[in-house]
């Protein structure tokens, strides 16, 4: 949700702290700001910049005075995803209470409380944010004697919910005190002297690989000499391990495509050999062996397993159910995480839970994994984010290896959790309940290998077939009312995946149906201005779904038919037509080209729509917040 910058060091703060926000641009905000020391870190005055909308505004407040700022080398930036308060400049982080001030993430959840008695002990909040009450906590305690260090911990013991904070004062010019309360935090030493602390890695790659992930209940000090860590409760000076991050900062360029997202699309193949690399136990060739690591066990002591997840990793959860009851044949329950965490499911004995979190920080599917932790239920985290709140709350942890993923709207992440789910399948297949023929598990272990290479010369270059037919069919159907996505069996997740994609980045009316569905009510919304994508490769279902195809087509819809190349009978029923590629791979696989086809198709009708595709309106890339 919002985006934390600090740093402190001999470097030009501002310029890190600007670049550090623009890599946390994809988390989604309206609206951001920046606090420093003008002058060197030991002048006293704190100045503050900041504006409602993007971090334009910010940059021009500052470009308003040049040269002005141009030895600040201490400063904290934010990005603001409005939670309490509207999205105005008032509300902007950073808040200043007298001499103190602040960014924050996450939520306090008492915050009227604490509110009602400020505001009685005679203080005046000047905005409607949670965050600014902190502020007033920290001067009240500092106005007692406490260093900026011991006010921050003592007023932390005040606070009620999830939160990380990064925190200065104009008394003690030159520190940037940082704390992780469950919301992520992370800090790095710069080589050159000093520290940066953010909210996720992207904004440190600049200046380090070895980065530390605060653990819950951290408080990190840093000045110009690098940086300490204490226990927030205790104040007990704690050590923190840093950990040697892979990502590089080139590669969270776009590479010469107009939009990180596209990037991203293409970028699958890629994703699908690195996170077959990393789950894979590549020293043998035995299908579907996975790579020892206490996930594993979990996996197989598994009777049951619940998986729950939000949004785009929910159907990714959906095709892995159907995956792992016909390949493994073991039962497997699938929720919605932000309506399990509320319920009082009843678990058989031998479940396994399992959370799916492309970034590992959903605020639903994090509380079910700590839910179950603490009813001693063995948790499985999926995410793609080494060091994320998830994977450190589940029992064991399983990690996708997509990269950095900057556009909001999921996709390489997507494609990878997949591919997790179908290892799970394939290594479950391996067990006597399966029940599975040799023959079968080595073939469907060779189309896997075979996977990440034809859906390369699938997707092929921007100028090649399948890109030219999906951005000549996007022209055709940009007018249309409305899409239905239809799909059954392993199409059926697709579809869903289709429809949201559809309305996050080109906010176009769309939904996505078991294509079984349609007769039960939504078939009335049928008329000509509506267009019916149905995804009908040559499987199992695909003479099913083509005979709802129909039951639309009677109806007056545009039918814009995905299938097999070799399939004309069906392609001579659609007004459109865009092609599977021509190769013998197991039905299970169809729906990694049926995503790359519905990813594509949203993104050329999202850029006619003239959408901001990267970052679209009210969407946040982790959902920190329920
Ligand atoms: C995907 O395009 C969406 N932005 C969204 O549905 C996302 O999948 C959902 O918020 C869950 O996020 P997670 O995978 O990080 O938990």
């Amino acid at each position: 949700m919002c985006g934390i910058v600090g740093y402190v060091g001999k470097r030009p703060a501002l310029k890190i702290l600007i670049s550090g926000l623009r890599r946390l641009e994809y988390r989604g905000y309206d609206s951001a700001g920046v606090a420093f020391f003008e002058g060197s870190a030991t002048g006293s005055k704190i100045h503050i910049q900041k504006s409602e909308g993007k971090l334009e505004n910010v940059e021009r407040l500052l470009d308003a005075s040049p040269g002005r700022y141009e030895d600040v080398c201490c400063g904290i930036g934010h990005t603001r995803w409005a939670t309490h308060g509207k999205p105005t400049t008032q509300n902007a982080h950073p808040h200043q209470t007298g001499h103190v001030v602040l960014v924050h993430n996450g939520i306090i959840e008492n915050y009227q409380t604490i509110k009602a008695e400020l505001i009685a002990r005679g203080h005046r909040p000047q905005s409607e944010t949670d965050s600014e009450l902190l502020g007033f906590l920290v001067l009240e305690e500092m106005n007692r004697g406490s260093s900026l260090f011991e006010a921050v911990r003592k007023s932390f013991q005040r606070l009620q919910g999830q939160c990380s904070v990064v925190i200065m004062s104009e008394k003690e010019p030159g520190t940037v005190i940082g704390v992780r309360n469950g919301s992520p935090l992370v800090a790095a030493a710069d080589p050159k002297g000093g520290a940066i602390l953010a909210s996720d890695p992207q904004p440190l790659l600049e200046l380090a690989r070895e980065v530390v992930y605060l653990e819950h209940g951290d408080i990190v000090v840093s000045n110009d000499r690098g940086m300490r860590f204490y226990d927030l409760e205790t104040g007990a000076p704690v050590e923190r391990h840093p950990t040697q991050l892979e990502w590089s900062a080139d590669r969270l360029d776009k590479q010469g495509f107009p939009h990180y997202m596209l990037k991203e699309i293409y970028e699958q193949p890629t994703a699908l050999i690195d996170t077959l690399n990393g789950l894979l136990d590549r020293a043998t060739t035995d299908p579907f062996t996975l790579a020892r690591q206490p996930g594993v066990e979990l996996l197989e002591r598994a009777k049951e397993i619940t998986i729950v997840a939000c949004g785009t990793s929910w159907y990714a959860a959906l095709l892995g159910k159907y995956w792992l009851e016909r390949w493994a044949r073991i039962p497997v329950n699938l929720e919605l995480a932000s309506e399990y965490r509320y319920r009082d499911p009843v678990m058989n004995e031998g479940t396994l839970l399992v959370g799916i979190s492309q970034s590992g920080e959903t605020a639903d599917t994090l509380a079910v994994l700590r839910k179950s932790k603490k009813s001693e239920i063995p948790t499985l985290a999926i995410t793609n984010v080494r060091g994320s709140s998830i994977s450190r709350e589940a029992s064991a942890t399983f990690y996708t290896c997509a990269g950095p993923e900057i556009g909001v709207a999921a996709t390489k992440s997507f494609t990878t959790q997949l591919l997790s789910m179908l290892l799970f399948s394939g290594a479950l297949m391996l067990k006597p309940r399966a029940a599975a023929v040799p023959g079968d598990i080595t073939r469907r272990f060779d189309d896997m290998i075979r996977l990440p290479h034809v859906l390369s010369d699938y997707l092929g270059d921007r100028s090649g077939k399948m890109a030219s037919s999906i951005r000549e069919t996007a022209r055709a159907l940009q007018l249309s009312k409305g899409f239905f996505f239809i799909g059954r069996g392993y199409s059926f997740p697709i579809a869903l995946e289709g429809a949201l994609k559809l309305k996050e980045i080109a906010y176009v009316h769309a939904e996505g149906y078991a294509a079984g569905e349609l007769k039960h009510g939504p078939i009335a919304m049928i008329d000509e201005n509506m267009t019916v994508v149905v995804l009908a490769p040559g499987d199992t279902w695909r003479d099913k779904t083509v005979s709802n195809l129909q039951e639309v087509k009677a109806r007056g819809a545009r039918i814009l038919g995905v299938g097999s190349a070799s399939d004309s009978e069906l392609k001579s029923m659609c007004d459109h037509w865009i092609e599977l590629p021509n190769v013998q791979l197991d039905e299970a696989f169809m729906p990694f080209f049926l995503t790359a086809v519905v990813q594509l198709l949203s993104y050329e009708l999202a850029v006619l729509k003239g959408t901001d595709v990267d970052k679209p309106r009210n969407l946040a890339k982790s959902v920190t917040v329920e």
